[in-house]
């Protein structure tokens, strides 16, 4: 088969053209280089540098490269951003899926994998959140991810397509230095950032009801979500037509903000004690996920740990920033 990657020239997507190039599949690039980095496209890997709104680029690249099977990973995700600008989340994430989704049936290609987020379940009141815990997003972000959701289905259902959107938790990590985030959107980037400027890491809320009182939150090592991809790309090949998953991609364990900041300053040796300052409206106290449906549906487990995560970040982040307190 030969996959688009929509993407694939993101933090995430250039890990997942790798996973799937180990795995022996054949991976076309599709990215508009908005956040996406052309360097991290694999010789050998055709990159189209185009949007997912340009309709005719898209039915173009699936006719020329022969494309078999779609990963979607193309999108805006910043999630105070889209509360800025809803027009422009809505345009990209779900404007731009609806034409690659015209462009993919028009074509007949019979496999589609779709990146949602664990931002379509909001603030869940529950221990562990299971596909079937009530959607209420909370931002733009997470709307547009659950109208793709919902877009994918019915398109799949009409169509005959077999689909999965795959749910990811809090993503962190890099398989090498050169393929880590470079965003400072997330809590692992956040604290390299202030310990870097010789700064204390900032802790909204220490009065939670968690163990320690701080946030708790499930991370999953991106190489690890790499080869889930894998796994969902390999099931829908074989599946009927109109298959239709979704899938949580976490690792099932709590991490708590403070086990997470100690667990930084140990790595980096930049030890600083962490400020509480007061909560920041709209996080939930705890969201992990249950990760037994994608256990079952697709046999994959994660196998890497959080102290895997911030040791590949931090050598990411000292090969852009390097280590010195400034
Ligand atoms: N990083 C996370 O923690 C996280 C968590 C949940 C879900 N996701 C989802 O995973 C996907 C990848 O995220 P990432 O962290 O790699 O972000 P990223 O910004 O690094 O990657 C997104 C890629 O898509 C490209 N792109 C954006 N809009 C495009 C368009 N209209 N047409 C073509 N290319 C376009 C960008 O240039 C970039 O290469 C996104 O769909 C995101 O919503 C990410």
């Amino acid at each position: 088969m030969t996959w688009l990657i929509t993407g694939g020239a993101g933090y995430i997507g250039a890990h997942v053209v790798r996973a799937m190039q180990e795995a022996g599949e054949r991976t076309v690039v599709y990215d508009d280089l908005s956040t996406g980095i052309a360097a991290r496209v694999p010789d050998g890997v055709p990159l189209v540098v185009a949007s997912t709104l340009d309709a005719d680029a898209v039915a173009r690249t699936i006719a020329e490269h022969g494309i078999t099977g779609v990963v979607h990973l193309a999108a805006k995700k910043q999630v105070a951003e889209s509360v800025e600008l809803p027009l422009h989340y809505y345009r990209e994430n779900v404007e731009g899926l609806r034409v690659l989704l015209e462009a993919v049936t028009a074509s007949g290609v019979p496999s589609f994998v779709f990146s949602s987020s664990a931002a379509v379940y909001g603030m869940p009141d529950v221990d562990l959140v299971t596909e079937d815990t009530p959607c209420l997003p909370m931002s733009p972000y997470g709307e547009t991810k659950l109208a793709g959701e919902w877009l994918v289905r019915a398109t799949g259902r009409a169509h005959r397509l077999a689909t999965a959107s795959l749910r990811y938790f809090n993503v962190a990590g890099a398989a090498t230095p050169e393929l880590a985030d470079t965003g400072v959107f997330n809590l692992v980037p956040m604290v390299f950032e202030k310990l870097t400027d010789g700064e204390a890491p900032r802790i909204f809320g220490a009065d939670y009801p968690t163990p320690d009182g701080t946030c708790v939150r499930d991370y999953i090592h991106v190489v690890d979500l790499a080869e889930a991809h894998v796994a969902a790309a390999r099931r829908l090949s074989a599946a009927a037509p109109g298959t239709d998953l979704t899938l949580n991609i976490g690792r099932g364990e709590g991490v708590s903000v403070l086990e997470m900041v100690e667990l930084i300053n140990a790595t980096t040796g930049h030890g600083t004690d962490p400020v509480v300052t007061p909560r920041r409206p709209g996080d939930p106290a705890r969201v992990v996920a249950s990760a037994d449906r994608i256990a079952t549906e697709l046999g994959w487990t994660a196998k890497r740990d959080v102290r895997d995560m911030v040791e590949s970040a931090w050598q990411g982040w000292v090969r852009v920033h390097g280590t010195a307190v400034r």
